[in-house]
């Protein structure tokens, strides 16, 4: 079985447990590699290419990837001080809510990693104000080795990637030829992923935002440049028809990823639990 970095955030909808699944679909050869929607960068560190850019629309958690690049060596020490500082630990909830209290004061991106590390879910979720509210993640949640050990190789593999916190149509792609490669991992339409409180747009994915990005990948497909579009096609019984329209009449490819999000065969009778979850090409 190959390994594959994971990630030290556990995003949510991140591409971890199905990395082997979509990867073979990747072109062998990439010279520009573009996450549009990186969210955790699962993809961006396990995609082999010479040049990258991630981008997410969530600036909070950009904004933590670029303080990890601006400070390297100092990021581990930091973090192992902070918890030390705060007595930070998987009981502790009242050091988590002082600590909370403080990062919404000063708003160090370090110290919202630190605080993600110890909230339920690890979840980022912030309030109308901005505010981090994400509750304690009580014997659950710890910045623990492994996630050390995560952080550790993911601070050298982003090294040389350019962030950008840009919604995704105000993205410039122009620069983009067929040497290149961009994977969009979008929120679903069919399914419930919450990303936050549902402001700022991080959670208002709709239907209208799928077509929106049509027409970007059909623009790009003109182009010749290559992309991967991860999606679920089929949920609970009802089929994302826009998307497989669009796919059939530009004769890309529906490429069917064995995996469901309610870890169950999608073999099944019952069809009301299928989850069909697909890695569309044009290549
Ligand atoms: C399914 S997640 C991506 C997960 C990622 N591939 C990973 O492996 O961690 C979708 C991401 O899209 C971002 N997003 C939502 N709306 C967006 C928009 N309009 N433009 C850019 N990014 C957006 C969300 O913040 C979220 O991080």
């Amino acid at each position: 079985m190959p390994k594959f970095y994971k990630s030290p955030f556990n995003y949510i909808g991140n591409k971890y447990r199905i990395m082997g699944k979509i990867l073979p679909y990747f072109p062998n050869k990439i010279n520009m590699f573009v996450d549009l929607f990186c969210g955790g960068c699962d993809v961006t560190i396990n995609t082999k290419a010479k040049i990258y850019y991630a981008n997410d629309i969530n600036n909070f958690v950009i904004d933590i990837y670029k303080a990890f690049q601006n400070n390297s060596k100092e990021v581990i020490p930091y973090i192992e001080n902070t918890i030390e500082k705060y007595q930070l630990s998987k009981t502790n909830e009242e050091s988590y809510k002082l600590f909370r209290d403080y990062y919404n004061k000063t708003r160090n991106p370090l110290d919202l990693y630190v605080l993600m590390c110890y909230s339920f879910n690890y979840q980022f979720r912030f309030n109308s104000s901005y505010e981090y509210n994400n509750p304690f993640g009580r014997n659950r949640s710890s910045f623990n080795s492994s996630m050390k050990k995560n952080l550790e190789i993911f601070l050298e593999k982003i090294k040389g990637v350019q962030f950008s916190s840009m919604e995704f149509g105000m993205y410039d792609l122009g620069c983009m030829t067929e040497k290149d490669f961009i994977y969009c991992d979008p929120p679903y339409s069919l399914t419930c992923g919450s990303y936050n409180d549902g402001k700022r747009g991080f959670n208002g994915w709709g239907l209208h935002d799928d077509s929106r990005l049509f027409l970007l990948l059909d623009g790009l497909s003109y182009r010749n440049v290559k992309f991967a579009f991860s999606n679920v096609i089929e949920h609970k019984g009802i089929v994302h028809k826009t998307m497989k329209a669009w796919a059939d009449r530009n004769n890309y490819k529906i490429n069917y990823i064995d995996f469901d999000y309610n870890n169950c065969n999608y073999h099944i009778k019952n069809r009301n639990n299928i989850t069909k979850e697909v890695l569309i090409t044009n290549y």
